[in-house]
């Protein structure tokens, strides 16, 4: 079998090349199709950043108007997977929720399972995916909140049009606050893509036998989901929440993580790539403070969040170690501010990551990149004989 070598986690393993995006730990440095985050978060949008990833070049002012309309057109979803939806218990995390209904597509478009068709019809794919994924991520939250779920609005900017099937009541004029929709967008943009994450990985790994870009994204909302991942988000403000309801003390909170022989981390800190900062965090901070006071949105958990990120950057265990805050630290303080509920807050870190996922499988696909099968190093029985269950 030839020589393996054994990199579990695939610490120090590249499993591709790529063109996508740029990150240097060690510098702290993120870039999409060499632009740099600060700069994207600063002056670009989410539907920009997302015709960037996933063609490589931003888009003249035909090419993103053409982008807009192709997406606006195709934001409604099959009557039939509201049928779908109802079947779901209301108490069902919206994250499986969304990949469910994310793999409902293979069904709903089966000519998306066909590996050879047209680069035309390719795209058509990636179109329907990136329109109809803000419809599900909002009928996930009404079915768990028990609201009829609201169509999309297609006068309405991505984020506006989210914001709406999110929280307007058919009783109730809703509009989408101009501040709220701008931080979403900018949250969106910070977590567009960021190389062979555990999620990215997924989707190129599934898409690698040629499943469908439905199935693979699917996938990669299941990788996602989870606390040492995307889910992160979630975790993070329920640790907070924790710190606050026990009186505030962050230091007991930093020798539990310490603790080797307790399982808690400290949610929202260290990165595998990241040894210096995570520049999206940097970024996400200031927003944070930045959002609450437009809102005028006082929230107690931001003082806790500040205070425990400066205890742990002075604490030894978390200098050695290289532990900083990462991109889900301050980033569940801009959900609640804009009124997003937690469990609601790894769906959104979902739609930010849509363009990442559908850019990097449409890059291994298009390298005609080879099934992807890790090896192992075997460790269990050397041949034996089986037993008859009786003389067991
Ligand atoms: N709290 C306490 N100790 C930690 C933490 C933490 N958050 N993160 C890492 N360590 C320790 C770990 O115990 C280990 O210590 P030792 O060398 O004594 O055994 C050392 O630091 C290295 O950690 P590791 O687990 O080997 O590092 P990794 O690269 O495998 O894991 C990580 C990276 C992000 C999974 C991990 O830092 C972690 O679990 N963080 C908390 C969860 C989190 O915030 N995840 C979001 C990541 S960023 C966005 C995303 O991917 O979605």
């Amino acid at each position: 079998t030839g020589l393996i070598t054994l990199d579990e986690g695939y610490k120090n393993t590249g499993a591709t090349t790529s063109g996508i995006t740029f990150l240097d730990g060690e510098e702290g440095i993120l870039r999409y199709r060499g632009y740099s985050i600060e700069e994207l978060a600063e002056k670009s949008t989410f539907l920009e950043v997302a015709y960037l990833l996933i063609y490589g070049e931003l888009p003249s002012v035909k090419e993103f108007e053409q982008f807009k309309n192709e997406i606006t057109v195709h934001t409604l979803v099959h009557e039939d997977i509201k049928k779908i939806l109802d079947g779901f218990p209301s108490n069902a995390h919206p994250m499986g929720v969304l990949s469910s209904l994310v793999c409902t597509l293979t069904a709903f478009y089966p000519e998306s399972l066909d590996p050879n068709r047209s680069a035309d019809k390719v795209n058509l794919s990636i179109i329907r995916i990136l329109a109809k994924m803000p419809t599900f991520a909002a009928w996930a939250y009404k079915n768990e909140v028990g609201h009829p779920v609201n169509y999309p609005d297609n006068s309405l900017d991505y984020c506006s049009n989210f914001l709406k099937m999110m929280f307007a009541l058919p009783a109730e004029k809703y509009e989408a606050d101009p501040v709220v929709a701008d931080a979403l967008d900018k949250l969106l943009i910070l977590h567009a893509d960021h190389e062979q994450n555990c999620s990215t990985s997924t989707v190129r790994i599934v898409g690698s036998s040629k499943a469908s870009l439905y199935s693979s994204v699917s996938a990669g909302i299941n990788a996602l989901w989870g606390p040492l991942h995307g889910g992160a988000n979630q975790a993070v403000i329920e640790m907070l929440e924790a710190i606050k309801a026990d009186g505030g003390n962050v230091q007991k909170f930093i020798d539990k993580a310490k603790d080797k022989n307790d399982p808690f981390r400290l949610m929202g800190f260290g990165h595998r790539v990241y040894k210096n900062f995570d520049p999206r965090a940097k970024i996400i901070k200031k927003a944070a403070d930045n959002v609450l006071s437009k809102l005028g949105v006082n929230d107690p958990v931001l003082e806790i969040a500040k205070g425990l990120e400066e205890a742990a950057l002075k604490d030894p265990y978390f200098v050695e170690r290289k532990l900083y805050p990462n991109v889900d630290f301050y980033s569940g303080i801009i959900y609640r501010a804009i009124g997003i509920p937690t469990d609601m807050f790894t769906v959104m870190f979902a739609l930010g990551r849509l363009p990442g996922w559908i850019a990097q499988w449409k890059e291994m696909r298009e390298k005609n990149e080879p099934i992807g099968r890790p090896r192992q190093i075997y460790t269990g029985s050397k041949i034996r004989s089986y037993v008859e269950m009786n003389k067991r």
